[in-house]
This record gives structure tokens, sequence and C-alpha cells, in this order.
């Protein structure tokens, strides 16, 4: 299996821990903010594999036109072929026409064009003048503080409004461990190492974005969006332990910490074999627009 099919495979398997979790008091105030346009026109930053824009369809009754944002062209493509399997599932007709996808039924209409383009370069890629919406799901703790700041900017020129759902904010097991909070803490770490951008802002996105969003003069509106991963779930546990395997080596200094992880990791991965293990996620959405 490729990275990036890997990659849309895990896109696909977080879609109903992201459903469950979406904080519904920061999503209603946006539905409230945009209930009186006609019809709307959203981006979606870093849209992956579409999971994002498909979660919103069925939620707008007004006409759509969308514009997939992504740097990873392969998962566009796929996001594309999963948008005509969710039209045929929803009693619509899809039209693809090269890089634009319109989707029909009796009543409403769809399009959505999909754009290979860094979320930092924008302005370059799309016209913004006439945008009601920017929406982003599990992308901005990837993000340093600098880009994030440097999105905001953007967004204020074109006075638009922002749905941030998903930003990862720390990691729990249960039952909790002795080691837990050091294998965690090393997790967290990595997101924060030091890569051509900068540092991601990790589990600090929580506090960060939402400083930077009052500092540059956005209202709005933060909530939690937990992920709340029972015993029952031993396949995604395991590719979340798969994820910490493959990361923390990376920022380890020391041979025996590798051990230790290791150790640390049979355990755990023991205990979901075992049906004796859970997982909470904290995440946080944000809400965010111009007066
Ligand atoms: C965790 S995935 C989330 C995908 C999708 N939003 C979802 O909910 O399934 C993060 C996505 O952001 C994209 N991404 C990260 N930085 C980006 C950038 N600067 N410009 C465009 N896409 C970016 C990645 O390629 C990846 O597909």
């Amino acid at each position: 299996m490729t990275k990036n099919h890997k990659l849309a495979k895990w896109l696909e398997l977080r879609i109903p821990y992201d459903a469950k979790g979406r904080n519904s008091i920061v999503e209603a105030s946006c539905q409230e903010y945009l209930k009186q346009r006609q019809q709307l026109k959203i981006l979606d930053l870093g849209a992956g594999t579409g999971a994002n824009c498909r979660y919103y369809l069925s939620k707008i009754s007004q006409d759509q036109e969308w514009f997939l944002v992504e740097q990873n062209q392969e998962l566009l493509e796929i996001a594309f072929d999963r948008l005509i399997v969710w039209a045929e599932e929803n009693g619509y007709d899809s039209q693809l026409q090269n890089l634009t996808l319109v989707l029909n039924n009796q009543v409403d209409k769809i399009t959505i064009h999909r754009i290979v383009g860094s979320i930092l370069d924008l302005e370059n890629l799309i016209d913004l003048n006439t945008f009601d919406l920017a929406v982003a799901n599990a992308v901005f703790d990837l993000f340093s503080e600098n880009q994030f700041q440097t999105l905001l900017e953007c967004l204020k020129k074109y006075q638009l409004s922002l749905l941030a759902t998903l930003n990862y904010t720390g990691t729990n097991f249960i039952p909790q461990t002795e080691e837990d909070s050091n294998f965690i803490k090393y997790y967290d770490q990595h997101m924060q190492r030091l890569q051509d951008f900068g540092r991601g802002m990790g589990p600090d996105c929580g506090s960060s974005m939402w400083e930077a969003m009052k500092g540059i003069g956005m209202k709005g509106l933060q909530g939690e969006s937990p992920w709340e991963i029972s015993s029952d779930d031993p396949v995604f546990l395991q590719l979340l332990l798969g994820f910490m395997e493959e990361s923390i080596p990376e920022i380890l200094e020391e041979a025996t910490l590798q051990d230790q992880l290791n150790t640390w990791l049979l355990k755990k991965r023991h205990m979901i074999d075992q049906n004796q293990l859970s997982c909470n996620i904290a995440h946080q959405d944000f809400w965010g627009y111009w007066e």
C-alpha cells in the first residue's frame, strides 16, 4: 500500500470519530451566521480525501460551490472518487468536467472544484473576493504559529470567516500507566520538532490559534471536540500506536529510551488485543468571523 493510500485509509477511518467529536455549539454558531445567504461558496483548506466537505454537504440547504485546496494531488483525486460514491448514495447525478465535479438532484446543485496547492499561497491560487467561508479539519496542529498567522492575515484581507475543526490538543490512555505521560510527551514533541517551516503548533494549537484569532480582531467561539475510542475498536487503537511507534524514535536521543518505548508499546498492544485499553484524544474546534 502506498503512503498516500495508507493516509487515505486513515482519513476514512477517523470520519465517525470526527463526526461524533465535532463541537455542536461551534458548528451551530457558524450555521446561524450563514443561514441568510442564498448560496454558499466555501474553501476546504487541506481537504485531503474530501471527508470534511462530504460531512457538510448534507448539512447545508443552499446551493453550494466548493473549492478543495490540498497540496497532495493524489489525495484530491481520491477525494473526487469518494465524492462520486457519496453522490450515488445520496441521490445525486454527478458529472465530472476536468477539475470540477457537478452534483445535481431535483432540488440542489453542488459544484466542487479541486485545486492542488498550498493553503499559504491561497491568493495566488484563487480569487478570494466572493467566498462566504473557509473550513479546515485536522489541519492547523500541523501548522506553525507563523503559518497560521499568515493565513489569518489573508482571511482578514478578504473578510473570510473560518470554521477550523478537530485541532489536536492531547492524548490519554485508559487505564493510565506511569510511563504513558513520558511517551505521550515525546509524541507531542515530535509534532513540534523543527521542520523546514519552523515548529508545528501540535498540542499547543488550542491556545495558540485562539490567541492569534483574538489578536488579529476575529470574533468567534472555541469548543472541545474529543475522540472517545473504546476498547471495542482495536484496529483504530493499533493505528494510533503505529503513529507513535513511527514518530517517537525520530526524536529519542538515548538508545535505552528506545528499549523502554518498545516495552511500553508491547504492553499497550497486548492490552488492545485483550480489549482492555481505550483512549481519549482531545481536540478543539474554532469558529471565527469578522465584524
Ligand atoms: C490530517 S489531514 C486532514 C484531511 C481532511 N481535512 C480531513 O478531514 O480528512 C491534513 C491535510 O492537510 C494537508 N495540508 C497540510 N499542510 C498544507 C498546506 N500548507 N497546504 C495544503 N494542504 C496542506 C495535508 O496534505 C493533509 O491532506
